[in-house]
């Protein structure tokens, strides 16, 4: 249960580590890039294959014309595979196929553009991914990162990455209602447009249910004009984004979220907004010339506001960089993102059919609130016992905050997070916790599991990482040496030379 969400920090530091890696190599890369004619174009019975573990943690098989971005094979974690379009300066994927079942990097795989059709192959010939729906003539990588599927004599593409985002919008992407939502990484968080708003949701139990943690209405928007048309959000080179009304051509702006930078009259920078794997939504940019991406925007700036910084049944102190456990009044240790969380992040909910409600303790904490309550359904003039009791009989139901001022009776129907403190005695919070079913207490504790993965994922990672860059320094520092590329052919930068090139192995 715990296990898969434990080793999220390690797989996002992993992820962090590939990242570092890939942008070394795509120094090397760069080099390549400027002796080889980059392929552009994919025409019909295109394929190119991923060699099974590969040394480099991205294959480009098709550039943007300025090079700028490339699509290709990106390593995912330790040994996982997707299609991704890299934005090649950062390393960054701006884009993930993000199929169901990631490809397994130690096995060959093949993209194919055949039939009109671009398809992603594992070794046991199943496809993970494919741009359904489509028939074209030609795959082009636009200049604005834009991965798209067109006829040759229609503009209108066929398919576009634009409008199948994985956890991050660039300059220029329409967001709209019948886009997918924006999923975070790790897949725990989204974000979804309503008709007039756009909010940030906590995924549980597989997207059945996806409470919303953070919320902006647009400012101008009518909600109760029924006859006023959805809105639809874009990132704007300005820095903000923007809330526009669709439909009717031209751009109705209803509202702007400004970013730090909007001020400055900051030309030529790439922006990108990205839900990361913490649920915060964040802008960056990239300016030319840049080491690292600069955040100017994030849409909650306390820790304690996020949804689940301490996890599961934890408690957040706002000031205090360290977390509690609802049952447990001792402080623990910083929130590290690979620290094991209070209780096991659940995975279903305490319904056992017919009414009934499986095993579960209780935990009775004061000085608790959430922090995203008007979010939350709620009832009033209720007593802290009406407000448990509200609760207590309903199998989905995992918690409730009373707050005694108020009267207001907060119910958490989806599992507790983490707790925000409150300095106030009458706030007060009753929280079940699943009965350890029998065959879970032997052996290691999920949480121990989980903190034991975690950390032999991340010390492999940090192995990799460190023997990926050793390797790539000591490339580097030979080519300065020697002040002579023909030093260079072999090793990694021969892979990419090779598949830099238009007319190798890789085409059929
Ligand atoms: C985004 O929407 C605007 C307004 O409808 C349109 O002009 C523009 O072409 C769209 N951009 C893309 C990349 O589809
Ligand atoms: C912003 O930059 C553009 C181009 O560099 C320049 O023409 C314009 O005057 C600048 N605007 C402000 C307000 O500085
Ligand atoms: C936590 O502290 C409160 C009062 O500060 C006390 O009533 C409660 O018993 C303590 N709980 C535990 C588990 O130590
Ligand atoms: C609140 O509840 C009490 C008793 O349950 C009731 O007498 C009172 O009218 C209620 N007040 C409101 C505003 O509903
Ligand atoms: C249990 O809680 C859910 C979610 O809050 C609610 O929709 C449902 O009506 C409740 N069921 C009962 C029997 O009160």
């Amino acid at each position: 249960m715990r296990r898969g969400k434990g080793d999220d920090p390690a797989i996002a530091a992993a992820v962090a580590i590939a990242v570092l890696c890939v942008a070394s190599a795509v120094l090397l890369a760069n080099g390549a890039a400027e002796r080889e004619e980059l392929t552009t174009q994919l025409s019909n019975g295109f394929t190119a294959a991923h060699a099974a573990g590969a040394a480099v943690p991205f294959e480009p098989v098709l550039y943007a014309p300025s090079s700028a971005f490339a699509l290709g094979f990106l390593r995912v974690g330790a040994a996982s595979l997707d299609l991704a379009v890299v934005h090649l300066p950062s390393s960054f994927p701006v884009w993930r196929a993000t199929p169901a079942r990631l490809g397994d990097w130690s096995s060959p795989a093949t993209l194919t553009f055949d039939d009109g059709s671009l398809v992603l192959t594992g070794h046991d010939d199943g496809v993970l991914w494919q741009a359904v729906d489509t028939v074209g003539d030609v795959v082009v990588l636009l200049d604005s990162s834009n991965l798209v599927v067109r006829r040759h004599e229609k503009t209108v593409p066929e398919w576009e990455s634009f409008r199948h985002p994985s956890d991050t919008l660039v300059l220029g992407q329409n967001f709209t209602r019948s886009s997918p939502p924006l999923v975070s990484a790790n897949r725990r968080f989204s974000l979804r447009l309503g008709k007039t708003y756009m909010a940030l949701h906590m995924e549980f139990y597989g997207g059945r249910t996806t409470p919303t943690y953070w919320r902006h209405t647009a400012l101008e928007a009518q909600p109760e004009d029924g006859t006023e048309p959805p809105v639809y959000g874009r990132l704007d080179a300005r820095g903000f984004f923007g809330l526009y009304l669709e439909g009717g051509g031209g751009d109705q702006r209803v509202d702007v979220l400004s970013f730090d930078t909007f001020v400055q009259n900051l030309t030529g920078a790439f922006r990108r907004m990205t839900l990361d794997d913490d649920g915060n939504l964040r802008a960056y940019y990239w300016a030319s010339g840049s080491k690292a991406w600069t955040s100017d925007y994030r849409a909650i700036s306390e820790r304690c506001e996020l949804p689940t910084p301490c996890g599961a049944y934890g408690l957040c102190v706002p000031g205090k960089a360290e977390c509690q456990c609802l049952d447990d009044n001792s402080t623990s240790a910083p929130a590290a993102a690979d620290a094991p969380s209070c209780h096991a992040e659940e995975t279903a909910d305490l319904c056992a059919g017919s009414g009934q409600q499986l095993g579960f303790d209780v935990v009775r904490r004061k000085r608790v609130s959430v922090a995203y309550k008007e979010e939350l359904p709620f009832e009033t003039n209720r007593t802290a016992e009406e407000c448990e009791a509200a609760c207590a009989g309903n199998c989905s139901c995992w918690g409730a905050v009373h707050s005694g001022a108020s009267g207001y009776c907060y119910l958490i129907d989806f599992p507790v997070e983490t707790l925000v403190y409150e300095a106030d005695d009458r706030k007060v919070g009753y929280f079940k916790v699943r009965k350890p079913t029998p065959a879970s207490s032997t052996g290691m504790s999920p949480g121990v599991a989980a903190a034991t993965a975690a950390l032999s994922l991340v010390l492999v990672g940090l192995a990799m990482a460190g023997a990926c860059i050793g390797y790539q320094i000591r490339k580097r520092r030979k080519r300065r040496r020697a002040g002579m590329e023909q030093e260079l052919v072999g090793g990694m930068y021969k892979d990419l030379n090779s598949m830099d090139s238009s007319n190798n192995s890789f085409r059929a």
